[in-house]
């Protein structure tokens, strides 16, 4: 198996990149699942403590993945269709824009955030910042559901394109 990608396969990095990031999202929708309904639980408590730290390591691994994803970009197996393209492309805008909002309300409210004990915003005294607070109370929530239902649309897609007689079956390019 290539490290590359190529025309017929997702080569090794681009696999690591798509298996173990799905590892992680089931994790933090766990997470996620957890503090939508089982607020002040010993289970919440277990699970949420993973989330932003998890939310963190998912952002920089996003943007790593769609660098990757460009370098590849001529040698990748092609999309199937319009809709296959602009699925994925969804998927990478969630990935980054669901953590993205957080990550920017976590410095626009001026508390400090160390993920695993890294100081990556040492806070600030004083007011909030409202235009960097808001946009994550608004839409961080919504949109990370809204990533869950993309995925699990993903899901059945790869799941009907396997089944169907008439349509290529895409599995064997990311798994074999
Ligand atoms: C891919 C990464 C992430 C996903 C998929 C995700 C998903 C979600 C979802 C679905 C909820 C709603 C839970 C509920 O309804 O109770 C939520 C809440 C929350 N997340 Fe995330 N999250 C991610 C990253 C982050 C990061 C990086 C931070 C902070 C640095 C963060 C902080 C929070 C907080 C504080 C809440 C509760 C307040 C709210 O509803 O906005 N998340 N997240
Ligand atoms: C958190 C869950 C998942 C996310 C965010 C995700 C995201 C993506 C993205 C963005 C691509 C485009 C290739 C790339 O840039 O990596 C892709 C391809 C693919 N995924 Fe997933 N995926 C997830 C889970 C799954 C699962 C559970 C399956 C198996 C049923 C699966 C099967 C595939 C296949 C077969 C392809 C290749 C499709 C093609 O070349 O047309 N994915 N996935």
């Amino acid at each position: 198996m290539p490290t590359g990608d190529n025309t017929d396969h997702y080569g090794q990095v681009s696999r690591a990149l798509h298996w173990g990031m799905a590892l992680l999202i089931l994790w933090q929708f766990l997470s996620a699942g957890a503090h939508f309904l089982l607020g002040d639980t010993a289970i919440e408590e277990f699970f949420w403590a993973s989330h932003k730290p998890l939310g963190f390591l998912l952002f920089i691994l996003v943007v790593i993945r769609a660098l990757w994803a460009m370098m590849n970009t001529a040698r990748r197996p092609p999309s199937i269709n319009l809709a296959a393209k602009t699925g994925h492309i969804a998927l990478y805008l969630l990935l980054a824009v669901v953590p993205g909002l957080a990550l920017l309300r976590q410095y626009g409210s001026g508390k400090s955030f160390e993920p695993l004990g890294i100081p990556i915003f040492s806070g600030f005294e004083g007011e909030e910042i409202g235009w960097m607070v808001a946009p994550g109370d608004w839409l961080h929530s919504w949109l990370g559901w809204l990533l869950l239902a993309t995925i699990l649309g993903h899901i059945v897609m790869v799941y009907w394109h396997r089944k169907s007689a008439v349509h290529t079956d895409v599995l064997p390019r990311m798994w074999r």
